[in-house]
């Protein structure tokens, strides 16, 4: 068992070293190979863990809570509205009560503060879930899924074409620690947060490979080998839904887009999907889809996230 992600926290990809990103892919792949052939694990027999939704969620839910119960422990299921937190507790006070009770916890939360004040005020592991910044989880899935489709990671192109949003900036921070090239293509106004792009570049820069972003999503897509896509109004972003819809068609991955990818490219997405908007069913069901296998992914993923920082 890895003793350097033991007791840690994962509220971003910025949280992981090169090394420990893929201590993570590998037991994931271990765990995953050694589940399918019929063996049980029992990393965390006995323990718990907090899982707190303030969003809606159906794979990190489902993937945490039946990871947990694969590994031998077990997960609560806590919707903010139903906690204390609805009625002014603090996170803090929330954090520090739970900490009492569980061996970890896991929170969906709009302000990535919020994960950075439950950290702070917990004594056991706290994962990120998904915030407004980032959801770390879902890019060990995915780059788990892009190894196993390539065999390889460094010097792939990976696509991002739509919103510069949380999962935009969790790729490119993995990208850059991994030595992917990345190309983002958005609208103008919706490129991702310049720390991330910063920060991947920097990375990126030890491995020679490339980071950039455009607003020309054939570019973008141009060569790649991997074209990734996510909603185009996230959660909490509903009221900007219907002006997105027009500013963000050029986006939509289609037939005529991935033509520009190369001819092997896969198509990604973390789902849920708005078919008929950032995807059309024509790519969403074709071949060169993953997204079943990538939601797949999340439990691996997600159990070896939680043996390794939260097992003895
Ligand atoms: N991809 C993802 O996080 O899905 P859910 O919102 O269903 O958890
Ligand atoms: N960017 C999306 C991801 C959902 C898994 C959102 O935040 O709603």
């Amino acid at each position: 068992m890895a003793v350097k992600l033991k007791g840690r926290d994962l509220l971003s990809v910025a949280d992981l070293t090169q090394e420990e990103f893929w201590e993570l892919l590998e037991f994931a792949k271990h765990l995953k190979l050694e589940t399918l052939a019929g063996k049980r694990h029992e990393y965390l027999k006995g323990k718990t863990l907090a899982m707190i939704f303030q969003k809606p969620s159906t794979r990190t839910r489902v993937a945490f809570e039946v990871g947990m119960y694969q590994l031998g422990g077990y997960p609560l299921y806590l919707s903010s509205n139903d906690m204390q937190l609805r009625r002014g507790e603090t996170i803090a006070d929330t954090a520090r009560v739970l900490s009492r009770f569980v061996d970890g916890i896991m929170a969906r939360v709009f302000a990535h503060q919020d994960v950075v004040d439950l950290a702070k005020y917990s004594d056991v592991p706290v994962i990120n879930g998904l915030s407004d910044e980032e959801h770390p989880t879902q890019i060990l899935a995915d780059f788990l899924t892009i190894w196993e489709k390539f065999g390889t990671l460094k010097g792939l192109k990976l696509a991002y074409v739509g919103d510069g949003n949380n999962v935009a900036h969790s790729l490119l921070l993995a990208a850059g620690l991994l030595g992917v090239n990345m190309s983002v293509g958005t609208p103008v106004g919706y490129e991702p947060k310049a720390w991330y792009v910063e920060k991947a570049m920097e990375l990126a820069r030890r491995h020679g490979t490339s980071i950039e972003v455009t607003n020309d999503p054939i570019k973008a897509v141009t060569g790649a080998d991997v074209v990734y896509t996510d909603v185009w109004a996230s959660m909490g972003q509903e009221s900007e839904h219907d002006a997105r819809v027009k500013l963000f068609q050029p986006y939509q991955v289609n037939p005529e887009l991935m033509k520009h990818a190369a001819p092997h490219a896969v198509f990604m997405h973390c789902l849920p999907a708005h078919r008929g908007e950032e995807v059309v069913d024509e790519v969403a069901d074709s071949l060169q889809s993953v997204i079943f296998d990538q939601a797949e992914n999340r439990l691996h993923a997600h159990k070896a996230i939680l043996a390794l920082l939260m097992g003895d």
